[in-house]
């Protein structure tokens, strides 16, 4: 997605030889515009999926998700890293190790907004080493419903969650892919070649 790209390349940058800051408009700030046609592109990608759902994670997942619901017209429920004190309803819950934080979180979804034989649509920011989408995806399984895809909005294809969310046989659409850092610069990989 050409445009995202050229936002990354203008507004991102690159912290050691690792982590890309998008704080200017997804992590923090958000840009609306942006926001919409992302909708838009994983809509077009995921049109003939038949999603019934999208799920995402807190907190940089939901802009995305939510333009993508609203151009899919599906309801987007966002999975909460922590149990609420006033969440005392049946869930379903997931641990969910990150590696940039070094921390697990207790991921969350209520099971009356994720009930058997719904098509989900896996949604996220960022996808690193693919703990987040994975364990989203156990949650979905759980319930009885299935994964349609895993759309994601930056990809650090030099990292290892692309390859293990085509392992269990998902459908990946990332809308940038980024091969790599190296002096501050951002790599863009060529689009992922589907046999
Ligand atoms: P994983 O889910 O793919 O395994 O990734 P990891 O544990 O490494 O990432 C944990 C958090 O760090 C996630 O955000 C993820 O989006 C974010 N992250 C990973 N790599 C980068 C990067 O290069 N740049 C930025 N900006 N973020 C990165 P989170 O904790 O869920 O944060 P938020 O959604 O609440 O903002």
């Amino acid at each position: 997605m050409e445009l995202l790209k050229e936002k990354i390349r203008r507004e991102g940058y690159v912290l050691g030889d690792s982590v890309l800051k998008v704080d200017s408009f997804l992590n923090h700030q958000i840009d609306p515009v942006l926001m919409m046609e992302i909708g838009e592109e994983f809509a077009r990608r995921f049109a003939d999926a038949g999603i019934t759902k999208i799920l995402t994670i807190e907190s940089s997942g939901i802009a995305a998700a939510l333009t993508a619901g609203l151009k899919l017209n599906v309801p987007v429920v966002f999975a909460r890293k922590k149990k609420s004190a006033i969440m005392n309803e049946e869930a379903y819950v997931t641990e969910v190790y990150s590696f940039t934080k070094q921390e697990t979180n207790h991921v969350t979804v209520l099971k009356k907004f994720m009930p058997a034989e719904e098509t989900v649509l896996i949604i996220d920011d960022f996808l690193a080493n693919g703990e987040a989408a994975l364990g989203l995806a156990r949650i979905v399984e759980q319930a009885g419903s299935s994964v349609a895809g895993v759309g994601i909005v930056i990809e650090k294809a030099f990292q290892e969650g692309g390859k293990k969310l085509l392992e269990k046989g998902y459908n990946v659409e990332s809308l940038a892919r980024i091969a790599s850092f190296s002096n501050g610069q951002v790599h863009f990989a060529e689009e992922l070649v589907k046999a």
